[in-house]
């Protein structure tokens, strides 16, 4: 299985992640999180420091660390995070790899990891590697989807095709139905006090209110999935089909009855206290 990362590492795409974590502040990042001053925090999978932007926001006392394999994510996340708060230029950022963190055991008091499971080979050694870097009694806390749950209504065979390519994408590279599994994952890898659940989002039309959160949702799809049509047309899917596939996501917003869904799976769970 191959490392190939669907979107690339282009200034355009840290733009989007940027864009993606400010999209999911409210609904997947924050809620539950009760973080105190001078707690520490790793996300596992940082990328360009998106999601420790929000959470440096939210909990201005967290001292935060991450680590990206690539090191052009990480040198954005130094200058991101300088942006967010002056003092997270001291985040310690690191290039490495999530299966051999460079960190000694039980260095920190939370570890994060948000649509990063989903592209790894093994991503049962990334969560005991988590494990291990975790104080006992330590949180972990995990945002992943799965690609067989994006469905729209009117329906429409270009946008079949477009889910199609987008699973096959996963399946070939990384983990498409990582949600389901995070739960036993956790379990199996060591964790206690596992809880894990799918939360639904569905957006349709309505109230001008509504409708707006209809347009907002199917606009971040489309940035998501619109880059990676050339990926898709590797993998021998229609480059006609996608592209009018994408049409039918941004059209949506103005059809009749218009409605879409997509489930994303949030898990977390406690390293167990010593004794
Ligand atoms: C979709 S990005 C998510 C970044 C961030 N969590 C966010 O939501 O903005 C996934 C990141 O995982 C990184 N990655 C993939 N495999 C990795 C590994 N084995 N170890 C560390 N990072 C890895 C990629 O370089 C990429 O930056």
């Amino acid at each position: 299985m191959s490392h190939t990362y669907l979107h690339g590492f282009t200034a355009d795409e840290q733009r989007r992640l940027i864009a993606q974590a400010a999209y999911w502040r409210d609904t997947l990042i924050l809620p539950g999180l009760a973080y105190k001053p001078g707690e520490s925090l790793v996300e596992i999978g940082c990328g360009c420091g998106a999601v420790l932007g929000e959470l440096v926001r939210a909990f201005p006392g967290l001292r935060v660390s991450g680590i990206d394999r690539e090191e052009r994510q990480i040198e954005c996340a130094r200058s991101y995070l300088a942006t967010v708060r002056p003092g997270a230029a001291g985040a310690d950022l690191r290039v490495g790899d999530a299966a051999s963190l460079p960190w000694p055991d039980e260095s920190f008091d939370h570890a994060s990891m948000m649509w990063f499971l989903e592209h790894l080979p093994d991503p049962a050694a990334a969560l005991r590697e988590a494990l291990r870097v975790l104080r006992p009694g330590g949180t972990i806390t995990i945002n992943e989807t799965e690609y067989t749950t994006f469905k729209v209504w009117p329906l429409s065979e270009d946008w079949d095709h477009l889910e199609q390519a987008q699973y096959e994408h996963f399946r070939r590279h990384g983990q498409a139905l990582i949600g389901r599994r995070l739960g036993a994952m956790l379990h199996t890898a060591g964790f206690a006090e596992v809880r894990s659940g799918p939360m639904g989002f569905h957006f349709f039309r309505g109230t001008p209110g509504q409708d707006a959160a209809l347009r907002a949702h199917c606009e971040y799809l489309a940035e998501f999935l619109e880059p990676a049509i050339p990926e898709f047309e590797k993998m021998g899917f229609d480059r006609d089909r996608l592209s009018r596939g994408i049409g039918h996501l941004r059209r949506l917003p103005e059809l009749p009855e218009a409605a879409i869904t997509n489930v994303v799976y949030r898990a977390s769970a406690k390293r167990p206290p010593l004794g």
